[in-house]
């Protein structure tokens, strides 16, 4: 324990087991850049109040370099003692250049302030570099599919019983406006928490008044947490994301869910390519969904991620309390899992192939029942009334043991209504009443076109 950076008052040893339990750098060195970015602003902030001298901090900033490199190039060197992301690379930077200069770069900080700056930082870089670029991507590739195929017909469902034809495409833009949505929601998270709690100290604020606003501005945060107990202490930020991951995790799934049903030889509306299927190690002819069964059962895993940690921080005092050190876990799990399966998805929807034939051939004449009845309302029946008529028709059609309602005569449509005429059969035709849903959000090939242009604009 006197080894370690906050050993003065102790003379025990830390047990063994405790100590493993205690560390958190087998999961935090992922944020090694975030933390030496850190510590150059900070140190730069510290040689502004005439803590450092310049001299001392171009020593420091040319050690957090190296630091950075023996990173990057996976050389640094890990040493029993270190308990977390840190305080290994103070340890490290007192071995570059020294002890003396190094031991002042803590001077007013805290690594309660510190490993949160850093999460912030690595969570605003996530974001930027990877969850957002790539859900872009996830969307786009939908667009351009949805135009490629918007001419293939297919049954659209309510409990997944055949309910109105709809385009291909349609179903590809609802999941294509999910996903939109996602991306914005996560651009409104990110601005809410890229705030800098850096300078807080360990709870009660800064005693040398350092620049708070010049930290913030430096690490690319736009602003300071206005209150230093909430900087230290404040983890929504982590809830935020991970909520907004097991959101993105329901759509996926959702999704993924869709294209499992869509994939079986029942339906055989797609078949997904070989590089996201896989076999059976005894049944020779299989081949299975997986990838889009482990996006739908990722997305357990993400809500795990999001009630153990609000668990955890359910009833923790203010300020900074270890319990909050489980914040990392869970979050990186999440921000993993998502990133994968936005590439999983991705990966999918471009290589899947699409049996148009097979859409085309679940489309039934009772799912124009609903259009039979449209007809009549445009002859100036009340609906609720047509609804009824059309309805018997259905049954009719049933108990004669037709293949649908389309092989009704005029003269038995007639016996049940006499205002159908001759041009009701005008009606059994699925591409005009896919056509006739022009309102804005429907299954038209003009709406959802629409619908795709709007969609390319929010990107
Ligand atoms: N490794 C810790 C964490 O991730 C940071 C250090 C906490 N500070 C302390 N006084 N124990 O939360």
């Amino acid at each position: 324990n006197t080894q370690k950076l906050w050993g003065g008052r102790f003379t025990g040893e830390t047990d063994t087991l405790m100590h493993l339990y205690n560390a958190s750098l087998p999961y935090d060195w992922k944020m090694y850049k975030a933390d030496l970015e850190g510590t150059k602003v900070y140190t730069s902030g510290l040689q502004k109040l005439g803590l450092l001298t310049e001299d001392e901090l171009s020593k420091i900033h040319y050690g957090l370099n190296e630091i950075k490199r023996e990173w990057d190039e996976e050389k640094f060197e890990r040493h029993p003692n270190d308990e977390d992301i840190h305080t290994a690379n103070e340890r490290r930077l007192g071995e570059i250049i020294g002890r003396d200069i190094a031991g002042k770069v803590h001077t007013g900080r805290s690594r309660n302030d510190q490993c949160v700056t850093d999460l912030r930082i690595y969570c605003r870089d996530t974001v930027n570099e990877k969850l957002l670029p790539d859900l872009k991507e996830l969307v786009n590739v939908m667009i351009k599919r949805a135009e490629r195929e918007i001419d293939y017909l297919m049954p659209g469902y309510t409990h997944l019983q055949r309910a109105q034809p709809i385009r291909w495409s349609h179903w590809l833009s609802s999941y294509a406006t999910y996903f939109t949505e996602d991306l914005k929601r996560l651009k409104q998270v990110l601005e809410r928490f890229n705030k800098s709690p850096l300078g807080a100290g360990a709870l009660a604020g800064h005693p040398y008044g350092i620049d708070r606003e010049f930290l913030a501005k430096e690490l690319g945060f736009d602003g300071v947490i206005g209150n230093s107990l909430v900087a230290v202490s404040d983890r929504d930020f982590v809830v935020e994301l991970m909520f907004w991951g097991t959101l993105f995790m329901n759509h996926i799934s959702r999704f993924a869910e869709d294209l499992v049903i869509y994939s079986t030889a029942e339906f055989g509306f797609i078949k997904l390519s070989d590089a996201y299927s896989t076999g059976s190690s005894l049944m020779p002819q299989k081949k299975n969904a997986d990838s889009l069964e482990l996006l739908r059962g990722k997305s357990g895993r993400v809500f795990g991620d999001l009630t153990g940690f609000l668990m955890s921080l359910k009833g923790i005092p203010s300020t900074y309390d270890k319990d909050m050190q489980e914040d990392k876990e869970s979050l990186f799990d999440c921000l993993t899992t998502v990133e994968h399966s936005i590439l999983i998805a991705t990966g999918v929807i471009s290589t899947l192939s699409v049996e148009n034939k097979k859409m085309a051939e679940a489309l039934t004449m009772d799912m124009l029942a609903t259009d039979l009845a449209d007809y009549l309302v445009r002859k100036g029946v009340p609906f609720r009334e047509t609804h009824h008529i059309s309805g018997e028709c259905v049954s009719k059609a049933e108990n004669l043991g037709l293949s649908g309602i389309d092989k009704l005569t005029i003269e038995q449509y007639k016996l049940i209504d006499p205002r159908f005429e001759a041009d009701l059969f005008d009606t059994f035709n699925f591409e005009q009443s896919v056509e006739r849903r022009d309102a804005t959000g429907g299954t038209a090939k003009s709406a959802i076109l629409k619908q795709l242009s709007a969609l390319q604009a929010e990107l």
